[in-house]
């Protein structure tokens, strides 16, 4: 898909961003594991979250679709090792988690993806799960897990994987004794959260998340929040634009997720944090933003892993503040849906920004003016969300080839574009 994105006088309003992306897939993989149904009210339809439901479902899970978009999910008291492999689309978490749940339960099973994912390491999980008695074959997507009867392990992850400490926490549900993952620096806790409130016996001390084997998972109830890798558009481009400003309720403000605030606040975009009730453990808000001073920041260290998904739309703010902007410390940005590093200095420089690709992140100089034009979103959903944002306060029109994958997280991103005054067209504009 092609998409051309117009510049924009001026943005505001409000949005309701969707589901966040963690919390569905989280949702449906514990439900299934627990002993009773479970309801998943607005959860994500984006594709990635549609992977995990086709996985599951081919487990043996049901999952019913309510008339008020809600989703009932029945566990299945027999899970049944699949013939084909399970597709997982182009979505990491769904192999990484899933991987884990398999290795617990003994389930053997070939999980596969799609290009992007087949390029993606699976090493940094089969490493911890061979530790614990797991037989994982193949370091890249088509992976095969068979295991049965693993035992508890103490693991030093050498990243800050939230991914990584899922699948061990997830194996070591069903593994003999205790299991703890150990991180370098803090990754977003959803799965520690959603575990504790289902009643598995899981702890947390520093940075290291135990959790013993044995306990018995109680179906539940969630509303899943909105997701702040989503609002982080909006959030850059109401710190950028002229206009009334930009108001997202409904928001995860879960703080291993809020790094993104910590750099509006660098920034000086004025930004407000209107709490709301908790959702299953997880903090929500409604957030405003609203443009004011335009400062160059520094991202490094243990904010990277707060606020990973969102240094594409990140270094677009860059571009626009006075001085110098140095992202380091985010040599994973390599292995996600695309080399996030490579594309985005590529997109950015060619509308214009000085902008140098390094080892581990960015050294972006502002401010520059943007200047629309054809830009590869290299099938990457966030960074053709970047990229349109970008196009927001380019002069002339940016068109983004290679677009369509923004279905993966967000759907209606077009539509809100739309919502708070951009304009956008299906296509290269005549
Ligand atoms: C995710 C964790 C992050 C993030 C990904 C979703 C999760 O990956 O980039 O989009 O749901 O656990 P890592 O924690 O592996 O960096």
């Amino acid at each position: 898909m092609i998409r051309t994105v117009f510049p924009a006088e001026s943005l505001g309003g409000e949005v309701r961003v969707p589901a966040d992306k963690s919390l569905t897939h989280r949702s449906y993989l514990f439900a299934a594991l627990a002993d009773g149904p479970s309801r998943v009210y607005g959860p994500l339809t984006g594709e990635d979250c549609v992977s995990t439901r086709r996985c599951l479902s081919a487990l043996g899970t049901e999952f019913v679709d309510h008339a008020d978009g809600s989703v009932g999910v029945i566990p299945s008291a027999d899970w049944v090792s699949p013939e084909a492999p399970l597709d997982c689309g182009n979505s990491g978490t769904t192999m990484r988690l899933l991987s884990g749940i398999l290795a617990g339960k003994g389930i053997a099973a070939t999980l596969d993806g799609d290009a992007s994912l087949s390029r993606r390491p699976m090493s940094r999980i089969a490493t911890p799960l061979r530790e614990m008695g797991a037989e994982v074959a193949g370091d890249r997507p088509p992976i095969r897990v068979n295991a049965r009867g693993l035992r508890g392990i103490e693991y030093a992850s050498p990243i800050a994987s939230a991914q990584v400490k899922s699948c061990v926490l997830l194996a070591g549900l069903y593994a003999s004794g205790t299991t703890s993952v150990t991180e370098p620096s803090r990754s977003r806790d959803h799965t520690e959260r959603m575990l504790a409130a289902m009643g598995a016996e899981i702890e947390v001390h520093g940075l290291t998340a135990t959790v013993r084997s044995g306990a018995t998972l109680r179906g539940f109830e969630f509303h899943v929040p909105g997701d702040i890798s989503s609002a982080a558009f909006w959030l850059v481009a109401g710190a950028l634009a002229a206009g009334s400003g930009i108001r997202l309720p409904g928001v995860n403000v879960n703080p291993t997720r809020t790094g993104i605030l910590d750099v509006l606040a660098q920034v000086g975009a004025e930004v407000t944090v209107s709490p709301e009730p908790d959702r299953l453990g997880e903090p929500v808000a409604t957030l405003q933003v609203r443009r004011h001073a335009r400062r160059a920041f520094e991202i490094r260290g243990a904010l990277v892993p707060r606020l990973i998904d969102e240094i594409p739309v990140l270094a677009v703010l860059a571009t626009q503040c006075e001085g110098e902007t140095l992202i380091r410390d985010a040599s994973e940005l390599r292995v996600k849906e695309s080399d996030r590093i490579a594309v985005v200095a590529d997109g950015l420089a060619r509308m214009g920004a000085t902008i140098d690709a390094r080892p581990d992140g960015f050294r972006i100089i502002g401010p520059t003016p943007l200047s629309g034009t054809t830009v590869d979103a290299a099938g990457d959903h966030r960074i053709g969300m970047a990229f349109s944002i970008a196009g927001l306060f380019a002069r002339g029109e940016t068109t983004i080839m290679n677009a369509d994958s923004i279905a993966t997280s967000y759907p209606s991103f077009f539509d809100d574009l739309t919502r708070l005054g951009g304009a956008s067209l299906d296509g290269r504009s005549a």
